[in-house]
């Protein structure tokens, strides 16, 4: 069963679909398409773990079982039945219609979407089995609902929680930001192991963390579970050989990541972090305010999110430390330096346009990567090249 073809999505934050793209090819898959949020690739059950345990910037990973148009409740129903459900839930399955979107169309009532669509999946797997009531005491398969522009795309979640929770949180500051999006600032960054690399406002100290498991090639997901591990002793079996091989794919780099910020209590929790992320000795975080960075290292690389002015009145502090950044980042010539920050006007402040601006969605939260690329060190260069 493991060997069965599935057309899997990969889902992501707005903005960051040709990351996780890039991600899926150099994982050794072909993408079949790319929409808002979803990237599509083919591939078997070993293609859903690796997924999982490998993506570093995605959110989900998804198996879809079908995807039509459907504008009234009988057709949503008719078509869910006809899919192959029994393929993937087995008799014990508990399967629940567990996350439905509606944008743009006409079946715009959630929980009738809900109900219509179990109600199909229990009537196919009752004609499929040969049962009317099911225990649903096995694994889950929870089914995700998405309705746009009245296209309906059905699919079971294979990763469970999110792909952000690593497993290496337990501490987090009063603005975390996602694992996710602090894996794919530092993937835009270009940073390689060889290069100086520092946050300065590195809060519980995620886009270090995150950095050294990249230098390291650390899988993410290596100290989680997955919901479709549980779905049987074969599916087990390939999370158990994956996770092997993702044990031996660990390089013998060594480099030390720094991490700084003015609150000696968030420094405590990044510290923790990075023990439970099994990094503590690729990285060091110091109690110091951005505005007494300096530093003789050259060709450095600093991936920050500031704070952008949250709470009413702060406004005016926001706007003193971006100009403390811009004054303080300009001291450091051939640095690059890659800032997430929701506020539009961050530029002026910080008194530089930034070479890129790209919009990104930190939890639904607008914000901007500004990035500012300085010259490449020589080695780096040739081998980029
Ligand atoms: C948005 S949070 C960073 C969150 C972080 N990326 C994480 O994952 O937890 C901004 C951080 O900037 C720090 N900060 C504010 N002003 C600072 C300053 N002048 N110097 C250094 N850090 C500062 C705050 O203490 C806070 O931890």
């Amino acid at each position: 069963m493991t060997n069965q073809p599935f057309h899997i999505i990969a889902t992501t934050a707005f903005g960051l679909e040709s990351v996780v793209k890039d991600e899926i090819k150099q994982l050794g898959y072909a993408i079949t398409q790319t929409e808002n949020g979803r990237v599509h690739f083919e591939g078997d059950a070993r293609a859903v773990c690796e997924a999982n345990l490998w993506l570093r910037c995605a959110d989900r990973v998804l198996i879809e079982m079908g995807q039509f148009k459907a504008v009234t409740f009988d057709s949503l129903y008719e078509q869910t039945k006809a899919l192959p459900w029994e393929a993937l839930i087995p008799e014990d399955g508990c399967f629940p219609a567990a996350k439905i979107s509606s944008v743009k169309s006409t079946l715009f009532s959630k929980s009738d979407g809900q109900r219509i669509v179990k109600k199909a999946v229990v009537d196919r797997l009752s004609r499929q089995y040969g049962i009317d009531v099911f225990p649903e005491t096995g694994a889950k398969f929870p089914i995700h609902i998405r309705i746009l522009k009245d296209v309906v795309s059905l699919c079971v979640d294979t990763s469970g929680s999110g792909l952000h929770k690593r497993g290496y949180r337990e501490h987090a500051g009063a603005a975390p930001l996602k694992e996710t999006m602090a894996a794919a600032m530092v993937k835009l960054s270009r940073w390689r192991p060889e290069r100086p690399f520092l946050d300065p406002l590195c809060g519980s100290g995620t886009i270090v963390i995150e950095a050294a498991m990249i230098g390291k090639n650390i899988a993410p997901g290596l100290r989680r579970s997955f919901v479709s591990e549980t779905w049987s002793g074969a599916w087990k079996k390939q999370y158990d050989l994956a996770r092997q091989e993702a044990e031996q794919a660990k390089n013998d780099k060594t480099f030390r990541l720094l991490g700084s910020d003015i609150d000696g209590k968030v420094l405590k929790q990044a510290r923790a972090n990075a023990a439970l992320a099994g990094v503590e000795a690729l990285v060091a975080f110091q109690k110091l305010p951005v505005q007494k960075i300096a530093t003789k290292r050259r060709y450095g690389v600093i991936v920050t999110n500031p704070p952008y002015g949250e709470r009413l009145g702060d406004e005016a502090e926001m706007k003193t430390l971006y100009a403390d950044m811009g004054r303080v980042f300009s001291g450091l010539p051939d640095w690059s330096h890659f800032i997430l920050c929701a506020y539009p006007e961050f530029e002026r402040y910080f008194g530089k346009k930034a070479t890129k601006n790209r919009k990104l969605y930190n939890s639904m939260i607008k914000t901007y990567f500004y990035q500012y690329f300085g010259p490449l060190p020589k080695k780096v260069r040739r081998n980029q090249n």
